[in-house]
């Protein structure tokens, strides 16, 4: 019997994520080290204060003005939700359905699925063989039409920053035909900042999240940063009392306290550089530079290579799906034992 469902949801195939157990958890560019046990201490005691019959805010407000001061933008234009994932099906409803939803390719699946879910005009366009962007064509595709084009910085799944200049060119493409959504889950391990880009773009934005950094992505939470008017419309879009009270209790204890996140940001990067260094004698193995907490890694055998790490107790994330991708793993970087760990497994492997 088939359901009365619209078609594109039974064509569309559900999020590929099978998980995994394994000792050296590497696949899902997660912070390797949970939320500092004093902080969840204080979360908590607030999180027993708090009358959990009553409703939360409306609209996740006292997040949105943590999230504000921390970032130096006007409260009316932060718009929260649980993860951007969610917000970027939102923006995709807004923007994209009937409508032109663009990226680049590879790029983050949900920008794909979510075009696919809701009846997009799905344009794709692959990226060069160093993983630089497709520039000329970008600027073609924008300087038509209009919808939502998303834009990771650094790139998921190479790990590639682009230069600025390069996406003000192509915001100047764009023009105020689309939304121009700059996805910034990986900025703090780059140390690019798009804020001053989207400051005065009424229709551009920065998506952030804390599951990397902030190392929260069990919370789950993330956040658009946009005009007022843009924030306005997306907010439409999101539940009203979607955010729960729980929820913004740990994010506002974060948010009061974020010097963690520094330090732990700057040894993941040390980190992301000692793997890259050690894997460029590797005799068959290419790994390719990032600005993320994940490094992108080209085999000459993805399968031998993904069995052999896991034989070694390392789970990492396969990538060659992606024509452009083929034999290609994908490493979270982790505690500096863990990669330790990974890079002698990889160099065994060789
Ligand atoms: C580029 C990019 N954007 C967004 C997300 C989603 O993050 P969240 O956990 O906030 O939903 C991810 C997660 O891996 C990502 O890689």
């Amino acid at each position: 019997m088939s359901l009365p469902v619209r078609s594109a949801v039974l064509q569309s195939p559900a999020y590929p994520f099978t998980p995994i157990d394994a000792p050296t958890k590497l696949d899902q560019n997660e912070s390797p080290y949970d939320f500092p046990e004093a902080l969840k201490k204080l979360a908590l005691e607030r999180v027993m204060g708090l009358a959990w019959n009553r409703y939360p805010d409306l609209n996740a407000e006292s997040v949105r003005r943590a999230v504000a001061r921390f970032e130096g933008w006007d409260e009316a234009g932060v718009v929260v939700t649980t993860g951007s994932n969610v917000l970027i099906g939102l923006i995709t409803e807004l923007a994209g359905m009937g409508r032109r939803v663009l990226t680049v390719k590879p790029s983050f699946s949900l920008y794909a699925l979510e075009a696919q879910l809701l009846e997009g005009q799905l344009c794709e366009v692959p990226l060069n063989a160093d993983f630089s962007l497709p520039f000329q064509a970008l600027k073609r595709e924008l300087e038509r039409g209009e919808g939502v084009f998303y834009l990771a910085q650094p790139q998921a799944p190479t790990g590639r920053l682009d230069p600025q200049e390069q996406v003000l060119e192509l915001l100047a493409a764009a023009g105020e035909r689309w939304i121009f959504v700059i996805d910034e889950a990986y900025h703090q391990y780059s140390g690019s900042d798009y804020r001053a880009i989207v400051r005065n773009r009424a229709n551009v934005l920065s998506l952030r999240t804390f599951s990397k950094a902030w190392g929260l992505a069990g919370l789950r939470a993330g956040y658009a940063l946009t005009s007022p008017e843009l924030a306005r419309e997306i907010q439409k879009l999101v539940p009203p009392f979607g955010f729960s009270a729980l929820h913004s209790a740990a994010l506002e204890v974060a948010l009061e306290r974020p010097e963690f996140v520094l330090e732990r940001v700057g040894e993941t990067t040390f980190e992301r550089e000692r793997i890259f260094s050690s894997l460029q004698n590797h005799s068959t193995w290419t790994v390719y530079p990032s600005g993320t907490n994940f490094l992108l890694i080209r085999t000459p055998d993805l399968e031998a290579a993904y069995k052999g790490l896991l034989e070694r107790g390392i789970l990492v994330r396969k990538q060659g799906g992606y024509h452009a991708l083929k034999g290609c793993l994908r490493v979270s970087v982790g505690t500096p034992d863990q990669n330790t760990a990974f890079i002698a497994a990889a160099l065994e492997l060789g």
